[in-house]
């Protein structure tokens, strides 16, 4: 049987996603999952995929806009696959402590895809972020990397679970 394919994209400005979208590749990867790993805007057609993970960093309580606009470029696609979505924002231990509720935009999102779920993940902001409020926070002492690798790399085990247990991946001709 050929291996589940499935597409990670992420909107970035700092690479805190990017980093996690890794983490969770190499999660799948090892779980016997055919996966791919692309920043949101680069992605034009998504008709390979099996399944999709989305994620995005958090500005102002948005994603950044390569996620959103990821959603809603293949809004119609998305609708007919297994989608999971991420958050990538906390600049403190609060992401690993307990669960925190998407974001409102991001929550319209996952109602629109039929999300089988979210998460928010903490985030990264460290020396050479772009931005003058990214370099006050860390000015301010504020920034820091609160990804935690291990909560991240259970929830794509889940992810894994979930798509191992799945009907036969679509035939990609
Ligand atoms: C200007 C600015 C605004 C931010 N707004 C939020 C926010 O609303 N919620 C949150 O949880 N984190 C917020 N953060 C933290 C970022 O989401 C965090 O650094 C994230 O990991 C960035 O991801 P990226 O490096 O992939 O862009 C903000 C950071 C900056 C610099």
């Amino acid at each position: 049987m050929t291996a589940q394919r499935v597409l990670i994209a992420y909107g970035t400005k700092n690479g805190a996603t990017a980093g996690i979208a890794e983490w969770i590749a190499e999660e799948l990867r090892e779980q016997g999952l055919d996966t791919d790993v692309r920043s949101a805007a680069s992605v034009r057609d998504i008709a390979a995929y099996d399944a999709v993970v989305l994620g995005g960093g958090l500005y102002a309580g948005r994603w950044q806009r390569d996620a959103t606009s990821f959603a809603r470029r293949h809004r119609e696609a998305l609708a007919q696959r297994p989608v999971w979505l991420f958050s990538s924002g906390p600049l403190d231990a609060s992401a690993s402590e307990r669960d925190i509720p998407p974001a409102r935009g991001v929550s319209r999102i996952a109602d629109r895809l039929d999300a089988r779920d979210h998460v928010t993940f903490g985030g990264s902001l460290t020396e050479g972020a772009q931005g003058f409020i990214a370099r006050q926070i860390l000015k301010q002492g504020k920034g820091g990397d609160f990804r935690d690798h291990e909560q991240i790399r259970a929830w794509a085990h889940g992810i894994a679970t979930r798509l191992s247990g799945s009907a036969q991946p679509a035939d990609h001709g």
